[in-house]
């Protein structure tokens, strides 16, 4: 090729409205690809105002006795006689049992009704319902 004709075929490219008009497409419609991808993500990132996170409730309210894995392998969790949500009773007791004893304590564990709301409590059982895999 010489360049001649390179160069009216850089301008074919470049200029002709039959053959950018679909290229420029394309690149408009990956970067709204982009854009809604990014946008999903930050969705999927920040959760929603006023939703409840089992696992930020876990975290600051129960896992300073309970552990971060549940498992009350801590000292604390020892000295209280914290049992593991692995044990087997835990396993197969009904989350009914679990949220009563969330919502109304349960020997040294304290109770959360009122501190807590119905939701979070919900919540917070289906994330312990995860450790317990
Ligand atoms: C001050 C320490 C402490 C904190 C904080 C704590 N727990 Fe407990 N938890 C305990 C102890 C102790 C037990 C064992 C109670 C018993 O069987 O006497 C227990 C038991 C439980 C049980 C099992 C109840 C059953 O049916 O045997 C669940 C479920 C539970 N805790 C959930 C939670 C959740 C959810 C939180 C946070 C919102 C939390 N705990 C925070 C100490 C704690």
């Amino acid at each position: 090729m010489n360049s001649e004709t390179a160069h009216s075929e850089y301008m074919t490219y470049v200029c002709a409205p039959a053959q950018t008009q679909p290229q420029r497409r394309r690149i408009v419609n990956r970067a709204n690809r982009m854009w809604a991808f990014s946008l999903l993500a930050l969705s999927l990132a920040l959760p929603a105002p006023g939703q409840t996170n089992g696992a930020e409730t876990f975290k600051s309210k129960c896992a300073m006795c309970h552990g971060p894995d549940g498992l009350a392998t801590t000292s604390m969790a020892t000295m209280l006689k914290v049992p593991s949500f692995k044990s087997p009773d835990l396993v197969k007791a009904p989350d009914s049992q679990l949220i009563d004893a969330t919502k109304n304590g349960k020997g040294k564990m304290p109770a959360y009704s009122g501190k807590l709301t119905d939701a979070q409590i919900k919540d917070v059982i289906a994330y312990i319902r995860t450790l317990q895999k």
